[in-house]
């Protein structure tokens, strides 16, 4: 095993050349490197899995942990907000994995101590996170190690970037060990017994944004008799709504934090047409459906054979409240063919007003149903971090589409009851070309931004 020598200016699996070292934890040490095999050599960072100890117990957990970190970063790391896995490999006994460099800048160095973030950034800190967590999640991993230092703010467009899946742990786990895994000051208590859940992910993330608005590091915080956490005494300015929010997230006790990150989202930006979808159930549905079309001006008079039939509507509900996903992705299809006034054919030039609200209501009762697992938001969110179109002939789908195709699954032949990706319902274009498909989508995506 290598003692952590440097590998500066050595070249790995005959194209990877070394350039500088990023940083050593204690597994492995990163590096920046050049691939000299791609046209304009472009940069990658190399981590190298070398854990300091080196008998047997320690290095063959190191090894287990380094394989799930490229196979978390494999699964993941098409999406825009994860860096990507390009190589994972084995030269003279050492393990290897190369990803996609972010050309930004550690959190960190945002967040010095005694020196606090404005609001406004602290919260947009707070939902460029829960964006990337909410992929990890719904892949069923944990993170288990979210702080600063793993966070990483992109040049480009000043969009924060999740890193290091070194501690990741696919959740429920199957095997149980009683380990402390994670970083103090960010870990919750369940998690230092070895017992993360998705909120102990919640926890420490909400602990990163009460850093931001204090300048205070987590693990100078006291808590109360109770177990209240004290820190509201070091911001400068108060947030009321947003206060209350960071206290669940960082409650010692699991029951009263949040579970999912959609719990959290729901609270940052309560959406009145949820709330009325949720308590109006059809009617509301409806009411949005229709004061979709009023909004784009349809005239009265005009033929409303589009509009969502209540008991259609009602259906699509109920088979979904039931996690009938297969029936009610062809109730789906057969709303959206309703509201086009056709039986069969998807129509790519009859998209009325009427068309968009029906994708909207449906849109939102999936996403209501599978706590946003399923549904075309979600599969929009996937499509769009995927940024990589270039080169597609005229008439053929596009990259994108083609890796939303097989990050959806969407060639799955489906078991009954067998959980599916995210995004991967509803497919209701099966049996289309991957051409009209995509464009079929690209309309509908239109109607929900
Ligand atoms: N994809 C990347 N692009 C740019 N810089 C990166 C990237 N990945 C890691 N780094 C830099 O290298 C540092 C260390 O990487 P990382 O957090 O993955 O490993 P670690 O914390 O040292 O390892 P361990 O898994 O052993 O805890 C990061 O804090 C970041 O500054
Ligand atoms: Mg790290």
């Amino acid at each position: 095993m290598s003692t952590g020598n440097s590998l500066i200016g050595t070249t790995l699996d005959g194209r990877y050349f070394i350039l500088d070292k990023l940083a050593a934890g204690g597994f492995s040490q990163t590096y920046l490197a050049i691939d000299t095999r791609l046209p304009g050599t472009p940069t990658c960072v190399v981590k190298h899995l070398c854990p300091i100890r080196d008998d047997n117990g320690v290095l063959k957990a190191a090894q287990e942990m380094f394989q799930a970190e490229a196979e978390a970063l494999q699964a993941l790391g098409n999406h825009d907000r994860i860096p990507q896995l390009l190589a994972y490999f084995q030269e003279q006994q050492e393990l290897y994995l190369v990803q996609e460099w972010i050309d930004g800048h550690s959190l960190l160095m945002e967040l010095p101590i005694g020196l606090a973030m404005p609001q406004a950034k602290a919260r947009a800190l707070l939902d460029d996170v829960l964006v990337a967590l909410d992929v990890v999640h719904q892949a069923q991993l944990i993170h288990r190690d979210i702080k600063p230092a793993n966070l990483m703010r992109r040049t480009r467009d000043g969009a924060v970037m999740l890193i290091d899946f070194g501690t990741v742990q696919s959740y429920p786990c199957s095997r149980e060990l009683p380990m402390a895994i994670g970083t103090v000051g960010y870990m919750a208590k369940e998690q230092e017994v070895g017992r993360a859940t998705y909120s102990s992910d919640l926890y420490a993330l909400g602990m990163v944004i009460i850093q931001s608005l204090t300048g205070v590091p987590p693990n100078q915080f006291v808590r109360s008799a109770t177990g209240q956490l004290l820190w509201k005494q070091h911001l400068k300015e108060r947030d009321r709504h947003l206060e209350p929010i960071l206290d669940r997230m960082v409650a010692l006790d699991l029951n009263q934090r949040y579970a999912s990150v959609a719990e959290v989202q729901r609270a940052l930006h309560p959406a009145p047409r949820r709330l009325l979808l949720g308590s109006l159930g059809l009617v509301g549905a409806l009411t949005l459906a229709l004061i979709g079309v009023q909004q784009f001006g349809l005239e009265l008079g005009q033929r409303l054979w589009g509009s969502p039939s209540a008991d259609r509507l009602e259906r699509l509900r109920q088979v979904l409240s039931q996690k009938k996903w297969d029936l009610a992705e062809q109730e789906t299809q057969q709303l959206l063919l309703h509201s086009m006034g056709s039986h069969s054919i998807f129509y790519l030039d009859q998209w009325t007003p009427q068309v968009c609200a029906t994708v909207k209501a449906v849109d939102l009762l999936w996403q209501e149903a599978s706590d946003r697992r399923y549904g075309w938001s979600t599969q929009q969110r996937i499509y769009r971090g995927l940024h990589h179109r270039q080169g597609d002939r005229p008439g053929a789908p596009s990259t994108e589409f083609s890796q939303l195709s097989q990050t959806l699954n969407w060639q799955a032949v489906r078991r009954s009851g067998e959980e599916m990706p995210p995004g991967h319902y509803p497919h209701v274009f099966r049996g289309d070309s991957p051409g009209t498909t995509e464009k079929l989508l690209l309309r509908l995506f239109a109607c929900l931004s």
